[in-house]
């Protein structure tokens, strides 16, 4: 198994399922305290959000939205519970554990009155057999115990009802695993958010006018960041130097746990050849 951090999936996998974690290391794993900053301070909702809402959920198309409800786990801003709101959602739950970005997330879906935001952790989700739709989108590979809050997501999800993943991948991002890896975990993630913040701003600097060349066009991600403003870029690159683990995981490592998770039809789509979109069903009733 090819982890940047000791691998929870094998473990998860050796031991049949994972423990439940102490409250300490649930805090410790998702860096919620740490994504509070980010959330607060780059709270808009950008037109370029939906383009990557669509990739990152694009087995579930526009459509398919309609009259479904939601469950969005570690929701943070709460712009991935406010496009499936805009193809006609009936509503739903967006949760998160920490408060700043719960209060951004109640700004963002202040038009839609029937998303609930609500505070809670992705290890202990309060739902079983809810929602027509369980999405977690940029949160799984951030946790100690991934698989156990897939586990979760399972149970809250309807009899026939859709899980959705979208994680790190490990293809194209050995550059990351071998060189950012190492430094966000020994340097960064010990620094404050504060200082990490404006770390951000020159390594921004060194990226933004090598993507805008065209240097790294190679790979589809690079392409798609040409678009990108630079407080975008930014956000981006706060975001990947902020959490305490970070996992990037091959194809084969993401379909064995929504295999372990009991998911059936699972579909996995390489999204801008830098990460995994993982969608399966669980079994009807
Ligand atoms: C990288 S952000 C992604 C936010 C959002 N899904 C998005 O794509 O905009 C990760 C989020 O997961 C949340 N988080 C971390 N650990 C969590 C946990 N154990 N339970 C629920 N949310 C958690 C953080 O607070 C943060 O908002």
């Amino acid at each position: 198994v090819s982890t940047t951090e000791p691998s929870a999936v094998a473990q998860g996998h050796a031991a049949g399922r994972q423990a439940i974690p102490a409250p300490s290391q649930v805090i410790e794993g998702g860096s919620p305290d740490r994504f509070g900053y980010e959330w607060e301070h780059y709270p808009e909702l950008r037109p370029d959000y939906e383009r990557q809402f669509l990739r990152w959920t694009a087995p579930l198309p526009r459509d398919s939205w309609r009259d479904k409800t939601f469950l969005d786990v570690g929701c943070g801003m709460g712009r991935n519970s406010f496009w499936p709101m805009t193809y006609g959602a009936r509503g739903g739950v967006a949760i998160d554990l920490d408060e700043r970005s719960l209060a951004a997330a109640r700004h963002t879906l202040a038009p839609y009155p029937t998303v609930r935001i609500v505070k809670g952790s992705a290890y202990e989700l309060p739902y079983r057999d809810e929602f027509d739709v369980v999405f977690s989108i940029g949160v799984i590979q951030i946790l100690e115990f991934p698989e156990r809050a897939i586990q979760r997501m399972c149970q809250a999800a309807k009899p026939g009802g859709k899980v959705l993943i979208w994680v790190y991948g490990r293809e194209n991002n050995g550059w990351i695993v071998h060189g950012l890896s190492p430094l966000r975990r020994m340097v960064l993630s010990r620094l404050p958010v504060p200082l990490v913040h404006f770390l951000s701003l020159p390594a921004a600097g060194l990226i933004y006018p090598v993507i805008q060349a065209g240097l790294l066009n190679s790979i589809e991600y690079f392409r798609e960041a040409r678009g990108f403003s630079f407080r975008h870029l930014r956000s981006i690159i706060f975001d990947q130097f902020l959490p305490r683990i970070a996992h990037y995981w091959s194809r084969d490592e993401v379909l064995g746990m929504m295999r372990r998770a009991e998911l059936h039809d699972i579909q996995l789509e390489w999204v801008n050849q830098v990460s995994w979109t993982a969608v399966g069903t669980k079994a009807p009733a």
